[in-house]
């Protein structure tokens, strides 16, 4: 369900018009709706009302400011893998006690920057980092709550760059290993372990691995217990799938159902860390048609959004569909949809049927709210584009355009090359 939908042939975000919207902020641009990002959050969220649960937004599918106030709002908290996203997380108002630290490589700097902000948990991934998180909270004189985040070895059949849950995959700690890491967490003076986690992959489109996965769990927390460890949260990770293409993943309720009965009786408060499901169809990019080029082969839509944009077309040959702004005929062709950026993995589209365009005629790259934005860089030089979103009938622009001037910024010339000097030989050949 989304909120992007044609009145007259005119694509409308809620109540705007997207066309109005690219008239006044320019192209590309990427364009939230409000509405779909709170319904999703609060379907997920309600699929998971009859236990004590916790909903930490996964920030880096999407982390605007804008969209973490309205998740804060909400009484989402979030998962973060770095000091960038607990510093969001923390302008926008998500309180500490709701925010979960994931990530195989977190900085001591980034360790006592969570311990100071008093977040609720550590998902560890290594013993070496226990041992980290243990010294450094022992300088702070604090003590740091942490989860071992275990891998669970689940195949979640997704893309390979994306599934995190298989023994081959560098997240996490082995099955066979966990009990025994629990056991020297338990006895460290500056660590309380009040946690297990795990997460198996992203664009996950069946409840069975989540189910696998859940049900290994708990066959370690059983025998944690034995050893008198006893755990209070269980955080099962994102990666529920979504509708790019084809895909029928569960619904949430399908999904929390499931989990729910592979759960049982448990004092457990169960974390969830969603990013895909709740942003992805809730954002769109907005960019213009540059040229039409028809090669001996194919025809190319040249637009002026590229890969820098939108990297998940070029990354992982990942489908969104392309849809026009303003509807005005049906003749289709076959083409490329490529951006400006001198690679020729620089596309939108391969081998796509769409509606035949012209020079200045808008165009939706759907489902691109999550990791679209995030992964956005500013190769080739390209100014990162503004985010956008929609509220009924108002818009703002949640992030402004970059300029030129931003581009270098934090760049400087050295004195020695402050001046073109004379015996620069290399430069003379
Ligand atoms: N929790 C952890 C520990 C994660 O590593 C991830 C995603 C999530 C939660 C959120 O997963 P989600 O619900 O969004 O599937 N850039 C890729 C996706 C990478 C996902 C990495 N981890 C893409 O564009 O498809």
């Amino acid at each position: 369900m989304h909120h992007f939908l044609y009145r007259d042939n005119y694509m409308f975000c809620e109540d705007v018009s997207v066309s109005e919207i690219a008239g006044q902020v320019g192209t590309p641009f990427y364009l939230y709706s409000h509405a779909t990002l709170r319904h999703h959050f609060l379907t997920f969220e309600k699929a998971f009302e009859d236990v004590p649960s916790l909903i930490c937004f996964s920030a880096k599918s999407n982390s605007n400011l804008a969209v973490l106030r309205l998740f804060a709002g909400l009484g989402g908290g979030l998962d973060i893998v770095s000091g960038g996203e607990l510093f969001r997380g923390l302008q926008a108002g998500i309180p500490p006690d709701r925010i979960v630290f994931s990530g195989v490589g977190k900085r001591e700097d980034e360790i006592a920057y969570a311990l100071e902000s008093g977040i609720l948990m550590f998902n560890v991934e290594s013993l070496q980092e226990l041992e980290s998180v243990n010294q450094c909270a022992a300088r702070l004189d604090k003590k740091a709550p942490i989860a071992l985040r275990v891998n669970p070895d689940v195949d979640p059949k997704t893309h390979p760059y994306i599934s995190t849950g298989l023994k081959e995959n560098k997240f996490g700690l082995d099955m066979k290993s966990a009990a025994e890491a629990y056991k020297s967490a338990a006895a460290l003076p500056h660590v309380e372990v009040i946690g297990i986690s795990c997460h198996i992959g992203s664009q996950v489109t069946d409840v069975a691995p989540f189910i696998d996965a859940l049900h290994r769990i708990k066959e370690l927390i059983r025998s944690l217990e034995t050893f008198g460890i006893s755990i209070s949260y269980l955080d099962l990770g994102g990666g529920l799938g979504i509708t790019y293409d084809q895909e029928a993943p569960p619904h949430p309720n399908e999904y929390g159902k499931a989990v729910l009965e592979a759960l049982g009786d448990s004092a457990f408060t169960l974390i969830l860390e969603p990013g895909r499901v709740i942003v992805g169809n809730a954002g769109i990019l907005v960019t213009q048609v540059l040229y039409t080029k028809s090669g001996e082969e194919k025809d190319f839509v040249i637009v002026d959004a590229a890969m820098n944009d939108l990297v998940r077309p070029a990354l992982y040959k990942a489908f969104h569909a392309i849809e026009r702004v303003v509807r005005d005929q049906e003749e289709t062709i076959r083409a490329d949809v490529v951006g400006p950026i001198c690679e020729s993995g620089d596309f939108l589209a391969k081998d796509r049927d769409i509606p035949r365009v012209e020079v200045g005629d808008l165009l939706a790259v759907m489902s691109a709210g999550a990791y679209g934005f995030t992964m956005s860089s500013n190769y080739n030089s390209r100014p990162r584009v503004p985010e956008v979103m929609v509220k009924g009938d108002q818009f703002h622009v949640v992030r402004a355009r970059e300029s030129y001037e931003d581009l270098i910024k934090g760049e400087s010339i050295p004195p020695f090359l402050s001046a073109f000097a004379e015996d620069d030989g290399l430069a003379r050949g």
